[in-house]
């Protein structure tokens, strides 16, 4: 049999790869030995997979900057995560304001609500470097403004927006807060309860190192949601009402308790690494890729220029190529995987100018290194050269 190509894996903002070997061996623990139902039982076994839960809240909250740990309720991911917040806090008539960065998992939740809640949504643009202008954010508030929403870190533009501030905003106009770090959380520092955070949405398979099929929302203590989904929850099972008590009140059915102890292992070793350090290693791989790409002509890096704060995502489109095609190339010519074409995000791209074409997306997360770097500016140089 043929021996296949190592992969060199540039997809971390679609979901991390490899993870770190605790993190599988967690998983595999979990499966074997504490595998009960959580919350539904006072065996040895059920109070270990309880405790698995517990463990997994302590260190997000660590990371994460939040003090009680039963303000994190455990979902699939973000986009469920996003969604909980969304329709468990918008009620008719509001006004929201979200950003042209916005993942669809936003924009699709907020245009269905203008036609069940009659909500109406301001979204506000951003430049090329991905950046708002504040005064205008400031000057949309309305007096039935009730949520700003914010993608903390684009997920195609690699653009950070000042969370803190735009907190403070919100909070002086009369509205809550919610982030979506999806692509920001074990990438970059992210401090809820220091920026005064109401909602954050985060996945527990990307920057967190954790496996698929695992992620939250933290909810500030002074926040009330509608639960979205009801359910068994292990508690006050006699009530018809689902308890008021967190976090039983947003974890109603069987969590995944194999999932959520890889994510202990997976954050454990954010924590271990440190996210500054992290952050520093990602932003330098970025700017090594960002300035081989940039000398290759013909090649457009979208979000912010050379130099400047970004994560390690890095879109770029090649003129007279079509994004799919490099995306296709780069995998089966040199076992480079990146992601092309709308990144789910068609509001990021209105404003990169790219709605029409698309864009091939490299990111860097656990694992990457600076010779995978060069050798997918190696191979995007070669597919320039090429005239078909
Ligand atoms: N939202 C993820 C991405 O940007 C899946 O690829």
């Amino acid at each position: 049999m043929k021996a296949e190509r190592p992969i060199i894996y540039l997809d971390h903002a679609a979901t991390s790869w490899p993870k770190p070997p605790a993190v599988y061996e967690a998983v595999l623990h979990a499966l074997q030995y504490d595998a009960a139902n959580p919350g539904r039982g006072s065996h040895r076994m059920a109070v270990k997979a309880s405790r698995v839960l517990f463990d997994c809240r302590k260190v997000l909250g660590k990371l994460l900057n939040v003090r009680n740990p039963v303000d994190i309720a455990f979902t699939g991911n973000t986009t469920m995560a996003l969604n909980m917040a969304i329709q468990g806090f918008l009620e008719t008539g509001d006004h929201v304001i979200a950003t042209m960065t916005e993942h669809n998992s936003v924009w699709r939740p907020l245009e269905a609500l203008k036609e069940t809640l009659q909500l109406q949504v301001d979204y506000i643009p951003v430049d090329r470097q991905g950046q708002l202008d504040l005064q205008q954010v400031d000057k949309t508030f309305r007096s039935n403004t009730r949520l700003l929403i914010c993608n903390h870190s684009s997920n195609l533009l690699g653009s950070i927006l000042p969370a803190a501030e735009l907190a403070e905003m919100a909070h002086r106009r009369g509205a809550r807060i919610l982030l979506d770090i999806a692509q920001s959380a074990g990438h970059i520092p992210v401090s809820l309860e220091e920026w005064k955070i109401d909602l954050a949405a985060f996945p527990g398979h990307k920057g967190l190192l954790g496996p698929q099929g695992t992620g939250g929302l933290y909810i500030a203590p002074d926040m009330e949601l509608k639960p979205w989904i009801y359910g068994g929850t292990g508690s006050q099972s006699e009530s018809s009402s689902q308890p008021a008590v967190r976090p039983d009140r947003y974890e109603p059915g069987t969590p995944n308790t194999p999932g959520i102890a890889g994510l202990v292992a997976g954050v454990r070793h954010v924590l271990e690494q440190s996210v500054t350090d992290i952050a520093n290693q990602e932003q330098q791989l970025s700017h090594q890729m960002m300035e081989g790409l940039l000398s290759i002509p013909g090649v457009q890096v979208l979000g912010p220029e050379l130099g400047r704060e970004r994560t390690g995502i890095v879109s770029f489109i090649m003129e007279h190529q079509d994004p799919s095609q490099i995306a296709f190339r780069l995998d089966r010519e040199f076992g480079i995987a990146v992601r092309a074409g709308m990144h789910c995000t068609p509001l990021a791209h209105q404003s990169a100018g790219t709605i029409g074409t698309g864009a091939v997306r490299a990111s860097i997360g656990y694992g990457s290194t600076a010779d995978q770097v060069q050798t997918l500016i190696e191979a995007v140089q070669w597919l320039s050269r090429q005239d078909n």
